[in-house]
């Protein structure tokens, strides 16, 4: 027989442990306890295509404060209004090119969002104040289930924290927010993993505010014009500035050859890496990732493994830079804005 245990005070306090009870399987049960919680005016966090958004009535302004004193995010940022179908559009926006129509034919459900003139009835809470909403229909069958359950516009930024990286899994919601979120519906890892692309089709010619999940090349195709990259007179897309998609650790974009020096020259501080196809000599295995260099798929995983770094307690993520092609410029814009956000110093 082994000895007696010892006695329960002469052993360390353990840390509370918090059960994630409030991350529910997105199913009908679920579903319906969502209708319920977003006519209440309360949150409720569900899977998209692109990431996990962090949804309030978007008819409701105390609900759509809620997100933002959650969040910590200023109130001046608008959020996006998520719809069950393009139908729902002349609700939300009084002007409705036909350009809008083209690309809502042609992308959505899916990972677009159009900035366009918003219409009276829109609240200010869900604009930032501005004479512009972002709308969207997402692909995601919780999402679309969600937004057909409960018919009305549902306002949801990325269900993060401000200026964190954005979850593509339920458990990264409950990683930011532990049980302040009322349900976080689980769907399981979003299937694009960045963010929707962001068209203004509000002023005399498209503008794209910030590249995502459709590429730009498909989307000057089907509106049939050259889409132009945001200039003074362009609606404020706060939220696509550096500060934004940064994980805690400092991020650096370097080459191959480049990774090997930092390396060395890095000594003393821990280091994780997301490296190109094939792994990182002197780098413990449980501190890099390697990543294929196929967009989809590096979309995909991209900030699971910044998240996964940054719970490894890493200083420095070595970032090995992908192809600058145009199949890359979403991925490039995420990845810039976070080396970016190293370095200058900001924090959110
Ligand atoms: O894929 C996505 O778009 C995800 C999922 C949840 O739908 N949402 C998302 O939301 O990324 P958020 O709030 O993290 O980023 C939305 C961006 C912000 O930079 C915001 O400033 C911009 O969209 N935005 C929203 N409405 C806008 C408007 N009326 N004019 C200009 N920018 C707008
Ligand atoms: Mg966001």
């Amino acid at each position: 027989m082994s000895s007696a245990p010892p006695a329960i005070s002469a052993l360390a306090a353990p840390p509370a442990p918090i059960e994630p009870t409030n991350v529910q399987p997105a199913d009908e049960a679920a579903i319906a306890r969502a209708v319920e919680l977003l006519r209440a005016g309360e949150l409720v966090a569900f899977p998209t295509e692109t990431v996990y958004g962090l949804g309030a009535d978007a008819g409701n302004p105390e609900a759509v404060a809620r997100i933002f004193a959650l969040k910590g995010r200023p109130e001046t940022h608008p959020v996006i209004v998520h719809l069950a179908d393009a139908a729902q559009l002349e609700a939300w926006a009084r002007e409705i090119p036909a350009g809008a129509r083209r690309l809502a034919a042609a992308f959505w459900p899916g990972p677009l969002t159009l900035v366009l003139k918003r219409s009276v009835s829109v609240p200010d809470a869900v604009t930032g104040g501005q004479d512009t909403v972002g709308l969207r229909v997402p692909s995601h069958p919780a999402a679309r289930t969600l937004l057909e359950a409960y018919g009305a516009g549902i306002a949801a930024p990325s269900a993060n924290k401000f200026g964190r990286v954005s979850p593509t899994t339920a458990m990264h919601v409950f990683a930011d927010f532990g049980l302040a979120v009322p349900l976080v519906l689980d769907g399981g890892a979003c299937p694009v993993g960045i963010e929707s692309t962001i068209v203004d089709l509000s002023g005399e010619r498209p503008r794209c505010l910030r590249p995502g999940g459709v590429p730009l090349v498909a989307i000057e195709e089907a509106l049939g014009e050259a889409v132009g990259m945001p200039d003074a007179q362009a609606p404020r897309a706060p939220g696509t500035h550096a500060s934004h998609y940064a994980p805690r650790a400092q991020v650096k974009l370097v080459r191959r050859v480049e990774m090997l020096e930092a390396l060395a020259s890095h000594k003393g501080r821990r280091i994780g890496a997301l490296a190109l196809e094939v792994s990182v000599p002197r780098l413990a295995q449980h501190l890099q990732r390697v990543v294929p260099v196929v967009p989809g798929p590096y979309a995909h995983d991209l900030y699971a493994h910044l998240r996964a770094l940054d719970a490894q307690n890493v200083d420095v993520i070595l970032v090995e830079a992908p192809p600058k092609t145009p199949a890359w410029s979403a991925i490039n814009d995420r990845l810039a804005r976070a080396a970016r956000h190293a370095a200058e110093g900001e924090t959110t």
